[in-house]
């Protein structure tokens, strides 16, 4: 399966990274970052270092993408979740590689043109570079074959506001741009991530009894699921523990079987004091004009970890 990740690493980003990287029947064919967690610009260069973690510096190119959502908002960096650099403040070892020198709308066309009808996109931060690759290129969407976003919230609660998720949150124009693209998408989003929890231990005995090759990428992941943990614990909801996003996005994307969706017409809300980036699923038989979105409603939490680690094993 060939897949294109647009992302803001990010600690959950590197594990949904990192655990692309070590599937066989996956190839990861680009990266393109955008602002989110930290600035477009450092999510790439982590990228690069996350790729030479794993070998694979030479092989994969990452593209620096949009510093700002559509509607120019500044940017809150989470930092206490995220850390200042954005991998949980680990030193991790920079890449002699640098980001291609093009524009992120090039650079996601061309990899949907040379992988035409196979190209999995999954994205693990807010949508900007998609929906201004959608704007630029009408015929961007027909090339991909299927889209997996980790974003939004149905009927869980929001982790910004009451009602909203961060990656929509963070730039809901180009969600709703996205969401209005006839292509096969399915969202990965709070009502299932919040339910699909990793503990401190996890990566312990993960660290143990992985293949030696993927050992230092465990450790990093140990080391910078540290601070992410710390920052789950001040968000009030758990000890030594976190919700598993970006991860489970990346795997609802190689194996759909985990989790149980429901098909309904799909906008995003661009405006309100509280609802701001809300994603508003029309459930009634006579739904709004609009495309049809899959959205996670269950999920089998414990295939979810168990497909995880058999990756490193
Ligand atoms: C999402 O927001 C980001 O902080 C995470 O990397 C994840 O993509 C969770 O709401
Ligand atoms: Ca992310």
């Amino acid at each position: 399966m060939k897949i294109c990740i647009d992302c803001d690493p990010g600690v959950d980003d590197s594990l949904a990274i990192l655990f692309a990287l070590a599937r066989p029947d996956v190839e990861v064919v680009g990266i393109s970052t955008s602002v989110g967690n930290v600035t477009a610009k450092q999510g790439a260069d982590n990228a690069l270092r996350i790729l030479k973690l794993a070998g694979m510096e030479h092989k994969i190119p990452v593209c620096v993408g949009a510093e700002q959502p559509l509607n120019g908002d500044e940017v809150d960096f989470p930092e206490f979740i995220h850390g200042k650099n954005g991998i949980g403040n680990v030193e991790l070892a920079p890449s002699d590689q640098k980001p291609v020198d093009m524009d992120v709308c090039d650079f996601l066309y061309q990899i949907a043109s040379e992988n035409e009808g196979e190209l999995v996109l999954v994205t693990l931060g807010r949508m900007t570079n998609i929906a201004k690759t959608i704007k630029r290129y009408p015929d961007f969407a027909g090339k991909i074959k299927k889209v997996v976003s980790m974003g939004g919230t149905v009927l869980a609660t929001g982790n910004v506001s009451p009602v909203v998720e961060a990656n929509i949150g963070g730039d809901p124009e180009a969600a709703d741009i996205v969401v209005q693209t006839p292509w096969d998408m399915t969202m990965v989003g709070l009502d299932v991530t919040l339910k699909t929890i990793l503990r401190k231990e996890d990566l312990e005995y993960a660290e143990k009894y992985c293949r030696e090759e993927c050992k230092e990428q465990i450790h990093f992941l140990r080391e910078e699921m540290k601070w992410y943990m710390q920052g789950a614990r001040q968000q009030n909801w758990m000890r030594e523990c976190c919700p598993l996003h970006d991860p489970l996005a990346m795997i609802v994307a190689v194996d759909p079987s985990v989790v149980k969706t429901h098909r309904c017409v799909t906008r995003i809300e661009c405006e309100g004091a509280y609802c701001k980036g809300m994603v508003v699923t029309d459930l009634r038989e006579y739904p709004i004009d609009g495309e049809y979105v899959n959205h996670c409603m269950e999920v089998d939490s414990k295939k979810v970890l168990d497909t995880l680690f058999a990756a490193f094993y």
